[in-house]
């Protein structure tokens, strides 16, 4: 059948050339080894030769020129052919007919390659006709393969075999198929150039994990053991379809990490990893691995691997926790404040894991302990007991730290309940005692010889300290001589303490038999006994190593216990009060308690001091000082 299709062409083509030498033979036809190839022939000599003896013809393979000596394939007037044809070749055409069409059975490699054909019409008309039928034998059928194989698109396959051998019907057969998702097969058979081509046409849609799969056609001859195969490795293109990274992990500052990414994806993408917006790292490979050293806590954060190739791009991402000690916390600087003013201490740091904050007061703890990078610890009208440090410790399970501030709180002054006058031998000793801060000014007031006693006014005998912010007061009052009067009023010792935040007074009121009549002596420091006291007292002082202001202190053993006696005549009580009424002033307690302990009441007298003119009239007028001595 085919032979008939094939001629149609070759018809036009001679009556085209007629009158002249020409020949048809397909340019090039193909066979499968060891099978056969039937190359159609048909030629043309001009009509004014006669043949004598019939036609003849030879086949030469390689060349056309007999002088050349090409191998002879077939020769119509004798049986000699060459070597590697022999047995293998037969004309079919018949040469009267002008009918060359060659049969070369069982064929090899070697039989590739040009095949002349020469006509020997009788006598010098002899032509070798230059067109040529080029031979390719071959031992795989061809398999026609999109120059680029797209995953999830439609994919062709075609797999050809040469049919130009009439006794042998090839089949084709797709193999390593069975994965393949619903395989379609065609067949086909296609004739050109009086060649005949059967092909077979594989469809599917490849699937990324198609990609390096192996897919093979099968030619088989039924009935021969002849079978022929070829095998092709797809090469599916696909974008990336997985990036794989670290699953998100922990890190402790200064440590090293990598991060690896893998990419699947075909061709090979660009893979970068990304911190945030920044690209720190690319290349082109399956794989890229990102190596930190010595990490930041900046270095926290969200890494993104990306992969790209022409078909796609994608993404993947892990958080990097960066695990860190708290920070040294920052803290408000030390202030000085006054009493009732409200605070707002501020504590800030930072740590991972979260830290948690804790404000301390002098190692106590000091409102609520909070997780974060900010504790602020609200002091509502500080009193003075909130004077001290204040220190802010952070810590998480990697380490702690902390900061301190001090806060000084100042106040108006409050009398210690040790304010007092006590009987001693020769006389009464009124000592006052006060806290404040600036720590108060004390001065004493005798209203009954309008005299006030402070530490400037050297005419008198007036010692003070001051430790801390307690500041202690003393003056002693001088009996002199025997009272028989036992109707005067009782010694009156005012004390005023004061500081820039408030003044107080109160009375020491020494009630007394008659018997202990006081007296003041006012005057300058004279006499040797006066010297060596005070000289006594300064030494006392020395190896007590405590803070003196203005006067010496000594301390004065009470000459007369038992008989001691204060009157704060604004009564305990109200002390009390007004003390608590600054704001649970519990410590004051213990701090009176301390200072209790730690009072030492310096004493001078001072003999024989010149009398003071009103002083003196109103020792005259039945006061209890019968004499005020000034210099
Ligand atoms: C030439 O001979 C072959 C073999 O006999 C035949 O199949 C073919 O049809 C002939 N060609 C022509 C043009 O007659
Ligand atoms: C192959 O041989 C069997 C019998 O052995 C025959 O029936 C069949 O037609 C042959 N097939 C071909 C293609 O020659
Ligand atoms: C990431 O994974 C790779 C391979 O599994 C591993 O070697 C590396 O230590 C991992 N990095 C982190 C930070 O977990
Ligand atoms: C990473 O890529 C390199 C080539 O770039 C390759 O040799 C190596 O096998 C890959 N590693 C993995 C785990 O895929
Ligand atoms: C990662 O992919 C998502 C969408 O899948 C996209 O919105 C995002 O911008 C990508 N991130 C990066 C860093 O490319
Ligand atoms: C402590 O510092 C914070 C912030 O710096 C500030 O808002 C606050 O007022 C400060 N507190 C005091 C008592 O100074
Ligand atoms: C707070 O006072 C103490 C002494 O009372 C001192 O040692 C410390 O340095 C002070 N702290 C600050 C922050 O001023
Ligand atoms: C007290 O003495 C001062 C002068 O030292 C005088 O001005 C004042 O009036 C006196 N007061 C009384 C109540 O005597
Ligand atoms: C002591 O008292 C006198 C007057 O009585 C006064 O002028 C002086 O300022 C006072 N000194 C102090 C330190 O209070």
């Amino acid at each position: 059948m085919w032979c008939l299709e094939r001629l149609i062409p070759l018809l036009l083509i001679i009556s085209d050339a007629n009158s002249q030498w020409n020949i048809w033979v397909p340019r090039d036809i193909s066979a499968m080894a060891n099978s056969c190839v039937v190359i159609p022939c048909s030629f043309m000599y001009p009509p004014g030769i006669r043949p004598a003896r019939g036609v003849h013809g030879i086949w030469y393979f390689g060349q056309p020129y007999p002088q050349l000596f090409p191998p002879v394939v077939f020769k119509s007037l004798t049986d000699v052919v060459h070597e590697s044809f022999k047995g293998r070749t037969k004309l079919l055409g018949d040469l009267n007919q002008r009918n060359c069409t060659l049969l070369i059975g069982n064929l090899g490699t070697e039989h590739s390659g040009r095949y002349y054909f020469r006509a020997d019409i009788g006598g010098a008309n002899k032509y070798s006709y230059p067109d040529f039928a080029e031979l390719k034998v071959l031992v795989q059928p061809n398999i026609d393969i999109p120059e680029e194989i797209v995953s999830d698109n439609s994919l062709e396959l075609t797999c050809y075999v040469p049919d130009n051998c009439p006794d042998m019907t090839p089949e084709i057969q797709w193999i390593y198929t069975d994965y393949l998702p619903d395989p379609e097969f065609s067949s086909d058979f296609i004739e050109e150039s009086n060649t005949a081509v059967l092909s077979n046409t594989l469809r599917f849609t490849p699937r990324p994990m198609h990609n390096s799969q192996l897919l093979g056609c099968r030619v088989i001859y039924p009935n021969t053991t002849l079978v022929y195969e070829r095998i092709i490795s797809l090469d599916v293109k696909y974008p990336p379809r997985s990036v794989w990274v670290n699953v998100s992990s922990e890190v402790m500052e200064g440590s090293s990490v990598t991060l690896h990414c893998e990419v699947d994806s075909n061709p090979s993408p660009r893979i970068a990893w990304l911190f945030g917006e920044q690209e720190l790292l690319w290349d082109t490979a399956t794989n890229i691995s990102l190596s930190m050293d010595d990490i930041t806590p900046e270095q926290e954060g969200v890494y993104t691997c990306v992969g790209d190739n022409s078909f796609g791009i994608m993404n993947t991402s892990l958080y990097l926790t960066v695990k860190y000690p708290p920070r040294e916390p920052i803290v408000n600087d030390s202030i000085t404040v006054v009493e009732g003013t409200s605070l707002a201490l501020h504590c800030n740091t930072m740590g991972n894991p979260t830290p948690t904050l804790t404000w301390l007061k002098d190692g106590e703890l000091a409102g609520s302990i909070t997780a974060g990078q900010l504790s602020v610890l609200d002091i509502l009208e500080v009193t003075p007991q909130q004077t001290g440090q204040y220190r802010c410790l952070v810590e998480n399970e990697h380490g702690r730290a902390s900061a301190s501030l001090n806060i000084t709180v100042e106040y108006a002054p409050v009398f210690l309940e040790e304010s007092k006058c006590t009987v001693v031998r020769e006389g009464v000793q009124c000592v006052c005692v006060a806290v404040g801060n600036p720590e108060p000014t004390i001065e004493f007031y005798l209203p009954d010889l309008n005299i006030t006693i402070n530490e400037t006014d050297n005419r008198f005998n007036f010692y003070t300290h001051s430790d801390g912010h307690t500041s202690t007061a003393m003056i002693k009052l001088r009996e002199k001589g025997e009272r028989t009067d036992n109707s005067g009023p009782a010694v009156n010792v005012l004390c005023n303490i004061y500081n820039t935040y408030g003044k107080e007074n109160v009375l020491l009121e020494l009630q007394q038999e008659k018997k202990y009549m006081m007296a003041v002596i006012v005057g300058t420091i004279g006499g040797v006994a006066v010297i060596a006291f005070i000289i006594a007292a300064v030494r006392y002082v020395g190896q007590n190593n405590k803070k003196e202001n203005g006067n010496p202190r000594q301390e004065v053993v009470l000459e007369n216990p038992a008989l001691y006696y204060s009157a704060v005549k604004k009564d305990k009580q109200n002390l009390r009060k007004k003390v608590r009424e600054d704001g649970d002033f519990q410590p004051v307690g213990s701090m009176a308690g301390k200072e209790k302990q730690e009072l030492n009441y310096a004493a001078l007298e001072f003999i024989g001091a010149r009398p003071s003119g009103g002083a003196s009239g109103r020792g005259d007028d039945g006061s209890n000082y019968t004499e005020i001595k000034a210099k």
